[in-house]
Parts: C-alpha cells; structure tokens; sequence
C-alpha cells in the first residue's frame, strides 16, 4: 500500500543515534556528553568544551595543555588567506568568506577519508582555531586597518576580542567571550549539524561538511536571531516605548525576537548564564540601559503570553546580541561568531557519524503528475 503521511521538517522523526548533546526542552537542560552547560559555563574554557566535544571526554590537565598548544598554534592565517580576505568582495557575507576559506584550507591536506571513514579535522584543528581569526581579519580590513597576529597566551575569546580590537581585553571581558563560544558549541540535530553529518555521511571530508553547515547556519530561520533582537532594540526606540510596541507588534502577529524555541518549553539554560554576564557587563560599564531594556521586553511579553495562556520564555539569542554590543561587536558578525562556536560540535558530529555510517537517503512521497506522453515542442 501506498504511504501517504510524511513529517514535514522532518519533526519528530529520531533520525540517527547520538552521544554529543542531550536536550531537556521541558525542564531547560542542555548537556555536551553528560556536562551540564552551567558546569562547562562556569568551570571549562572553549578549549577544554571542544576536546571534550571532540575526543569525549574531560582531558587531564597535560591532555589540555598539549590541545591548546596545538590549537593556538593553529591560529594564524597564511599569507594567501589574508589576501584573499582583502579581496573579498564588500558586498560578500562573512558566512560566505568563512565557507570559502573552509574551502581554500581544505586544498593544503591530504584527506584521510578518501581511503578510510577516518577523518583527520583532529589533527588540523583549521575549523575552529582558524575561523575566529578570519571573521578579525575581515573586520579590520574593512576598517582600513592591519592583521592583528594572534597571541597564544590568551583564551579563544579574549584571543579574538584582541585581534579585533587589537588591544588586550580585559580578563572579565575575554572570559565572556570564551564563555559565549562555550554556549554556542553544541546543540543537537539542529539543521546545520544535521547538514553537517548528511555530508559526512556521504564520505565527503569534514571541510565540505563544515562548508555545507556554515550555509544552513546563514538562513534566516537559523543563525542570526540576536541581530534581529538588536533591530528590535533599536526599532523601539526606548523603555517606555516598549508596551506600546508589544501591542502592536503581537497585534500585527510579528514575531518578538529571542523569545520562544522549538525544543525549550522552560527557560533555555544558556539564556540564564547570557543574561547574567550582561549585568556584569552593564555594571563594568557603568550602563545598564540596554539590560533594562530587554527586561521590560521580556516582561511584557511574558504578561500578554501568559494572558494567552501560552508561556514564552527567553531564549539564547535574546541577551547575547546586547553582550556582543557590549564587547565592541559589530552586528554582522554575530551569526560568523555563532559559526566559529559551533564548530567544534559539527565536527564531533561528523566524527561521529562517520564511526557508524550509513548514507541518509529518505524518500519523498510523490506528488506530482501520472506517467504522461512526452509532447513534441512544437506541439505546446
Ligand atoms: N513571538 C510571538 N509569538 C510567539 C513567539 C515569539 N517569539 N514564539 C512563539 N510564539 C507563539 C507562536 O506563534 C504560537 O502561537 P499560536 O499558538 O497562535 O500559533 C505559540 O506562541 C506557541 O509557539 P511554540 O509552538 O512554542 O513555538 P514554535 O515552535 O511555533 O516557534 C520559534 C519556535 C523559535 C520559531 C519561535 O518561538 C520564534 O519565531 N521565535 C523568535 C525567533 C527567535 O528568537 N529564534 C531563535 C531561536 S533559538
């Protein structure tokens, strides 16, 4: 018998096997292989996420020494790269330029998965040491300004806010940025670490998979809800705006940015450990008017919600893009940002994929016309 039922977006359909990640959405918990974020958060450095992201499990302390070692030392970009950011053309995205220097890295190595379901992103590490370097570089292009080269006795994020700035951050400030990368690191079958792992699956090389990951994350249903958040922000104007332009927005059926989530029904826990560092940043500042804000966003939106009997909570995005602000960030790099963090969990889920393969190959229920005679063109 014919099947006629499908899941559109896949929803709810178990599509692989997987130890990365585990999502609570009822009660807002969100582990990487067993870790709560709120201990990885407060107690692990991006570096120490992504070795247990990649090789599964907490490194002893020389196993992180040796990794960041290798991982630092990874962080520079070669001559033709930065070139080829120069020339990148202005009117380009970001995301596009990260996918074409993925690309360009992938040239200089001899891929081990063309022989064996291996796969050496391990040992290069170019995906995640190198693209924070890139999305600097870009930025001080643009301005007119020089390369920074990185420093290798800093964190990743304070690595970054430094080749960016080209000034040392202060500790607090490189400890949020590492912390905001940790956040992003992992989350599930999510559609770009889906894409990841169905390019993988195909025994393509991880480069081709992060390649192909970069550009799920750069549509608009995916990446880039903090930008938004901040246009918001801006399109509002003021706090005591804020009520009316709730009205009308829910009114008019728009979207409140940052609010809401496919998986979470509680609060999403990275929203939590976000909204704490923006008050640390916002006292550090001596400015809390972006923080109070969002507050009284969030509180009205929650108020019209839950008259709805629909309770919408926060989600990681709705804080992040204002604590990106704090740091100096320019807008358009915030979904690059989002790349660069997530890499280390779509390649642990390529490795992973890779250890037990099989091709996806769904079907399609077919919808389209009954076997027909093919009609001459001069006959249409
Ligand atoms: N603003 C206004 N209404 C919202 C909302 C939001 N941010 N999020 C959810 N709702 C509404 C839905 O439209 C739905 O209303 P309905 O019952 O009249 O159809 C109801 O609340 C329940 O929605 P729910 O099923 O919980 O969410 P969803 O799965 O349909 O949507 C998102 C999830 C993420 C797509 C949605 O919350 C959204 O678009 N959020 C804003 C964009 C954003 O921040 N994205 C980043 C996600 S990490």
């Amino acid at each position: 018998m014919a099947e006629t039922t499908y899941a559109k977006g896949l929803e709810g359909v178990i599509a692989a096997e997987s130890e990365v990640c585990q999502i609570d959405g009822a009660r807002g918990k969100l582990y990487y292989r067993g870790y709560s974020i709120e201990d990885l958060a407060e107690h692990a450095s991006f570096e120490e996420t992504t070795f247990l992201l990649l090789y599964e499990k907490l490194p002893t302390k020389d196993e992180l020494d040796d990794f960041s070692q290798r991982m630092r030392a990874a962080r520079g970009l070669a001559e033709p790269i930065q070139s080829m950011i120069r020339q990148f053309p202005p009117a380009g995205s970001p995301m596009e330029l990260l996918q074409s220097v993925i690309s360009y890295l992938s040239s200089s190595v001899e891929h081990q998965i063309r022989h064996s379901t291996t796969c050496n992103c391990r040992d290069t590490l170019h995906q995640i040491a190198q693209l924070p370097t890139v999305l600097a570089a870009y930025h001080r292009f643009r301005e007119g300004k020089s390369y920074v080269e990185p420093r290798s006795d800093l964190s990743v994020g304070a690595n970054f806010l430094y080749m960016l700035r080209g000034e040392e951050p202060t500790p607090e400030e490189g400890r949020i940025m590492d912390i905001c990368l940790t956040l992003h690191a992992e989350h599930g079958f999510n559609a770009s670490t889906f894409t990841a792992r169905v390019v993988a699956s195909t025994y393509s090389t991880c480069y081709c998979s992060i390649s192909a990951a970069i550009g799920a994350l750069a549509g608009a249903l995916h990446g880039g809800a903090n930008e938004r958040v901040m246009d918001m922000v801006e399109e509002i104007g003021s706090k005591d705006m804020v009520d009316a332009w709730l009205d009308k927005a829910l009114g008019e059926r728009r979207k409140v940015m940052g609010m809401g989530h496919r998986v979470y029904k509680a609060k999403d826990p990275r929203s939590i450990v976000m909204e704490k560092m923006l008050t640390d940043l916002s006292k550090q500042r001596g400015d809390a008017s972006l923080y109070e804000m969002l507050k009284q966003i969030e509180k009205g939106f929650r108020v019209r919600m839950e008259e709805k009997g629909k309770p919408i909570y926060p989600n990681v995005d709705f804080f992040s893009g204002a604590v990106y602000a704090l740091l100096g960030i320019p807008r358009d790099l915030f979904t690059p940002i989002f790349a660069a963090a997530r890499s280390p969990g779509w390649l642990a889920h390529i490795l992973e994929q890779r250890k037990d393969n099989r091709i996806f190959r769904p079907k399609a229920l077919y919808a389209g016309p009954e076997p027909r005679a093919y009609v001459p063109i001069e006959d249409r």
